[in-house]
């Protein structure tokens, strides 16, 4: 009898929550067929105690960068849900952060700057707005700007064999980008150095000195690399491979996000989400088709897709000879026409917290986002007419004399657009929906592990 009880009051709890969310277990299902599973269920990068700390003491590190005014967190600050809350960066020159950051005679970066959340899961594999940066989930060769890292036998294996996630080959590049954190030729011995290893070379003897840290170096840092690195026995065996790794323990352990609401739903959990919610998710899997993109455990297929957003900025083309304003994204690596503004999808993970959005930040909320899906050229058309209205802070309104006007360029990138995406016809209270299930994927507990290095709260 106790047991019939039983079963008939937990009968009566399952059919209370069906009943307030009735399509729940169908949603998830959908998830879970596009490849969408809680990251509590895979195991992320875990470094030492030792090494996070001397990551968490590097990402915020000025020393970095060859003018020694600029370090990762300028740019990729917690506070910013690791991005600067600006629609491009300003890098190497300017001063303060996020929307404070003033550029003087420094330099507008050509992108947005994407967040570094859930960078040490294996399947996280593919990084930056073109891919450009990659690490094979299952033999682990890099695809990297510089040849002497790349492949199962790279050349230059002592550095190569330390990056062991994609976060950690990722953070041998800023510091030879001369606008992000190497300055110009002239400037410094990091700038002057003709090659990525010889620039990797003097920062390294920047941080460590020469002949075992006898000449030359910061102190405190000869000791964290002795504790963070004990097989070393002699500093000089010390490349940068070892500090980018060191900034990835750092990344990996600090800007983990798997605990979301959505975590919870995946896990079994139908009241994790709110109603509306629900229908937002329902519309992600179904009419909306957003799960076509942003599938698997990220939210993103890692693969490459025309929106037509707005350009806004420099462009990334005019490091390539192409005019001022023109990006054309993955087109600019492959050179195939079929490529043309092409970027790589980004993650949904903590997504509420990362704006203004797409790779040059030119869309600056959730609703504008979505509104730039479901109807792509009407959205650009609209905003090329009047980009004022479409920037609600006013501080962003530095940024609308750098939106591209060109006729030509713009009716390419509207060409450009993936068939994928026209016409969606949601309602407005669809989007509302939308917009709700894209908050339900924030998890904020990073900010309690992503500390400065003094230890303080960020
Ligand atoms: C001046 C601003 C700036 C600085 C400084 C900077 N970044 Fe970035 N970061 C960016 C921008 C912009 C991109 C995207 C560039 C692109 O895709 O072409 C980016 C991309 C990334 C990504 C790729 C994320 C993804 O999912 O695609 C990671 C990770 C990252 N940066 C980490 C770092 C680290 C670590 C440092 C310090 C060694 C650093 N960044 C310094 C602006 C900056
Ligand atoms: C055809 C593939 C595709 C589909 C379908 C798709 N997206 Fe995207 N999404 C992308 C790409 C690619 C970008 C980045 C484009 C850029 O930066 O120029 C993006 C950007 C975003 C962003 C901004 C993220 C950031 O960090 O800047 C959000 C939010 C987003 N998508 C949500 C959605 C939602 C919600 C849906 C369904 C209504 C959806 N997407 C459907 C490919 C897609």
């Amino acid at each position: 009898m106790k047991k019939f009880i039983g079963l008939l009051s937990s009968m009566c709890f399952f059919s209370q929550i069906s009943l307030a969310h009735p399509d729940a277990d169908q949603v998830r299902k959908s998830f879970t067929a596009a490849g969408v599973y809680s990251l509590q269920k895979e195991k992320s990068s875990q470094e030492s105690p030792d090494l996070v700390a001397l990551g968490r003491h590097l990402f915020f590190e000025k020393q970095l960068s060859g003018n020694k005014n600029i370090s990762c967190a300028t740019c990729h600050h917690p506070r910013f849900g690791t991005g600067d809350a600006l629609p491009v960066s300003l890098g190497t020159g300017g001063t303060d952060i996020g929307p404070n950051r003033q550029k003087n005679s420094g330099h507008l970066i050509p992108r947005n700057a994407p967040p570094a959340f859930n960078l040490g899961f294996n399947s996280f594999h593919t990084t930056m707005w073109d891919g450009r940066i990659a690490k094979d989930a299952k033999t682990g060769a890099l695809k990297t700007p510089d040849a002497n890292l790349n492949g199962i036998n790279p050349e230059a294996k002592e550095i190569a064999q330390q990056l062991t996630t994609v976060a950690a080959a990722q953070a041998m590049f800023p510091v030879t980008s001369a606008h992000e954190m190497r300055g110009d030729a002239g400037e410094n011995e990091i700038a002057d150095a003709s090659t990525n290893l010889e620039a990797w070379k003097n920062l390294v003897i920047r941080l460590l000195g020469k002949n075992n840290g006898t000449v030359g170096g910061i102190t405190k840092y000869k000791k964290m690399f002795q504790q963070a690195y004990p097989e070393v026995k002699n500093l000089d065996q010390i490349n940068y491979g070892h500090v980018a790794r060191a900034v990835a323990a750092y990344e990996n352990f600090a800007f983990l996000a798997d605990n979301s609401n959505f975590d919870k739903f995946l896990l079994g959990n139908d009241q994790a989400l709110t109603s509306a919610q629900l229908r937002g998710a329902k519309l992600f899997v179904g009419k909306a088709q957003c799960i076509t993109c942003h599938s698997g455990p990220h939210l993103t297929d890692f693969q490459f897709h025309s929106l037509g957003a707005p350009q806004l900025g420099l462009g990334k083309g005019q490091e390539n000879g192409e005019p001022q304003g023109e990006d054309r994204g993955l087109a600019l690596l492959t050179g195939k026409a079929g490529d043309n503004y092409k970027f790589k999808t980004p993650t949904l993970r903590n997504v509420a917290l990362t704006g203004p959005w797409t790779h040059s930040g030119s869309v600056q909320t959730l609703e504008d986002v979505i509104l730039l899906h479901a109807q792509p050229v009407l959205f650009c058309e609209t905003y090329r007419k009047n980009p004022k209205n479409f920037f609600y802070t006013e501080f962003y309104e530095n940024f609308v004399s750098t939106i591209d006007a060109d006729t030509d360029r713009f009716a390419s990138r509207m060409n450009s657009v993936s068939p994928e995406l026209n016409q969606l016809g949601l309602s407005q209270s669809e989007v509302q929906d939308l917009v709700l299930f894209l908050k339900s994927l924030t998890d904020k507990k990073f900010l309690s592990r992503a500390k400065a290095p003094t230890g303080d709260e960020l």
